[in-house]
């Protein structure tokens, strides 16, 4: 296959550029570094450019025969949206649909795309099914929420087969450390913890405890960036043979806290990690966690690194093989 990987130099696009180049596909990373890091596209080609740039989508297009298109490009800081909405709606939504008109010009109508837990907003139950209510609280998730009614959409009209992946946390690090979470600023508890753990940070905030939770900390459910990957791999596959459209919950179904996280960490690195309690942070829900029998059951997907030890052994690899 002939795949299109939009935002292919970020965390979860590079990892999934490697994982499809290692099976064979012919990859085409399209980023422009806004926020990713060209040395993380370790496969495939790559071209530098933006999705608000047409005229480069379509010299893009043009050069190529796409099978499908993987779509990451998109800023994901849900504290940074509720203060700058407009960079949101800029580059999540006016930013794919440039991508979604370049694709109908071009006659390719496959896409695999990066949706969120967010859209679910404040969570009714959990774990959080696909028939969960969806009602996002920040212009993060209202951004992808509108997107995959977009998809809905292009499918009735134009024939767009897509599939949506609502991802948890994801986290961790490819096992041979060659790549890892890398964001800058870097707002995400692992990362945040093993920094804090290798003195680099004073400290590690933990943001509120006193939620509605067993010790009052906040409940994420962290899936391993590959175990993630691999979910694409099967979307694209479902797709590639002629599937309908979907939407999946990805997660491992298994909540920790904020504490439990912690615990982990000092017990992998064998270091303590300093902490300090801060206040909430704004529109963080308590409890997410991924109900994710769906995409377990349709297709057989199954996490290979699904206990929270491994995903944190492996971010510390690559903390420490970093610098
Ligand atoms: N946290 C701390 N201290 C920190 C950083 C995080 O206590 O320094 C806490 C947060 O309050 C939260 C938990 O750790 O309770 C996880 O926070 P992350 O920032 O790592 O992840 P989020 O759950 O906020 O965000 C993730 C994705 C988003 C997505 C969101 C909801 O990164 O893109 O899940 O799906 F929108």
């Amino acid at each position: 296959m002939r795949i299109l990987i939009a935002g292919g130099a970020g965390y979860i696009g590079s990892h999934m550029v490697r994982m499809l180049d290692s099976l064979g596909h012919q990859v085409v990373t399209f980023d422009d570094l806004s926020a990713g890091f060209r040395d993380a596209v370790l496969g495939g080609e790559f071209v530098q450019g933006s999705l608000h740039d047409k005229v480069a989508l379509k010299s893009l297009f043009d050069a190529n025969q796409f099978d499908a298109v993987v779509h990451f490009a998109g800023s994901i800081a849900v504290g940074e949206s509720v203060r700058d909405p407009a960079k949101y709606y800029q580059n999540n939504l006016a930013g794919t649909l440039n991508l979604f008109d370049a694709m109908r010009e071009h006659g390719v109508n496959k896409i695999v795309f990066s949706s969120t837990a967010a859209i679910f907003g404040n969570p009714q139950y959990v774990p959080i099914d696909e028939v969960h209510p969806q009602s996002p609280i920040n212009p993060y998730g209202m951004t992808k929420w509108i997107t995959e009614q977009m998809l809905r959409d292009y499918d009735s009209a134009y024939g767009f087969r897509s599939v949506a992946l609502r991802y948890f946390n994801a986290a961790g690090a490819s096992p041979d450390a060659a790549l890892g979470e890398r964001h800058d600023p870097e707002t995400h508890l692992i990362p945040l913890v093993l920094r804090a753990a290798k003195g680099e940070l004073p400290a590690l905030t933990v943001f509120g405890t006193d939620y509605d939770t067993p010790d009052g900390t906040c409940v994420r459910d962290y899936i391993h960036i590959e175990d993630l990957c691999a979910a694409h791999v099967l979307a694209l596959q479902h797709l590639i043979s002629g599937g309908d459209s979907r939407a999946y919950n990805l997660g491992n179904g298994q909540g920790y806290s904020v504490k439990q996280v912690i615990e982990v960490a000092e017990k992998v690195c064998g270091k303590s990690v300093p902490v300090q309690y801060g206040p909430r942070r704004a529109g963080d829900p308590p409890s997410l966690v991924a109900d994710a029998s769906k995409i377990r059951k349709d297709w057989g997907w199954e996490p290979k690194y699904g206990e929270l030890e491994t995903i944190i052994k492996h971010a510390w690899q690559w903390e420490v093989r970093k610098r």
